[in-house]
């Protein structure tokens, strides 16, 4: 079945044309992942462009090891990686991949290992470690994201810390204010975040459904939290099976923001304590920013022990 979803990612052309024409708080012209703007760089300081032969294809995040300032452990997408990775390397600390800044790091992967359960006819479980031949090191531009699960513990190394996000992502008028910081939550199930959430995807994708290049700048857009019956019934009328345990979805009801094809891997975040938290894991829409067929996200949540036992068989990072 997701051979329709991804036949119809990638090949889903000539969609509906995009409003471009929002100008953001610095004036510059809105560009996109679709309808986003371009990320202040280092504000996502746990992304990663993962490329093969020198060339983009997917994202991923940084996530943190153990207790050192380094890690060798990006989490990404099990439909990046699963028809193959040679020659795959993970660029940290980038934002134009156009002009490679000093401070990047580029390091090259020796493993790859999906999720178990991962269908590609369904996109179920669409989650991946890729394993790095040396750790990245940490820096002003270069740090984890914090996990769902993390918490607040003086001592432990930091996460989530982005010095220079810029603080909001332009507005909604026809939607209620998305809730304030620290992100709102599902009353009982503390790494669940609840609808209408304000979350942020990032990567360097395309800026339109069909476009014919990838960015060479990092954007950013802003998407609130799609409830999981809404997602399930919009994509049920379009053939597709949603598991609401495993995936997360996001988007507006109108469309016109969202992530695409290149974004594929990369993180949907949203401010959390202790620090900016990794919620979903871009993973498939039909199309790009349509209506009614949000973003939907691997949920990050459900995976913890699977993460887990990654990084304890994989990391050589202590
Ligand atoms: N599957 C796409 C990729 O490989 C990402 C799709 C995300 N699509 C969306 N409409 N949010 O890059």
């Amino acid at each position: 079945m997701s051979g329709v979803v991804v036949a119809v990612s990638l090949l889903g052309c000539g969609g509906s044309e995009l409003e471009r024409a929002e100008v953001d708080a610095t004036g510059r012209m809105d560009q996109a992942i679709v309808g986003g703007n371009e990320a202040r760089p280092g504000s996502h300081p746990w992304i990663i462009s993962l490329q093969q032969y020198g060339s983009h294809f997917c994202g991923g995040s940084l996530i943190r090891v153990g207790n050192r300032a380094e890690s060798d452990i990006v989490l990404t997408a099990a439909h990046c990686i699963y028809d193959g990775t040679s020659r795959l390397t993970a660029v940290a600390g980038a934002h134009d991949l156009a002009s490679p800044s000093s401070t990047q790091q580029v390091v090259s992967a020796t493993k790859t290992v999906y999720h178990p359960a991962y269908n590609p006819d369904t996109t179920v479980n669409d989650i991946a470690v890729v394993v790095l031949a040396k750790p990245i090191k940490f820096s002003a531009t270069v740090q984890p994201v914090c996990l769902p699960w993390d918490t607040v513990s003086a001592g432990s190394p930091s996460c989530g810390q982005s010095s220079s996000m810029r603080p909001t992502l332009v507005s909604q008028p026809s939607l209620a204010e998305p809730p304030r910081n620290p992100v709102g939550l599902v009353p009982g199930e503390a790494s669940v975040p609840a609808e209408n959430t304000m979350m942020i995807a990032a990567g360097w994708g395309l800026t339109s459904e069909g476009g014919a290049a990838y960015s060479n700048v990092l954007l950013q857009v802003g998407v609130p939290i799609v409830g999981s019956a809404a997602l399930a019934r919009q994509y049920s009328s379009q053939g597709i099976t949603i598991f609401p345990e495993a995936m997360l979805g996001a988007g507006y009801a109108q469309g016109g923001k969202d992530s695409c094809q290149g974004d594929s891997g990369g993180p949907l975040v949203a401010k959390a304590l202790p620090g900016y938290t990794l919620y979903g894991i871009t993973s498939f829409g039909i199309g790009c920013a349509r209506a009614g067929s949000p973003g939907v996200y691997t949920r990050v949540s459900n995976y913890r022990s699977w993460i887990n036992a990654q990084i304890a068989n994989n990391s050589r990072v202590q």
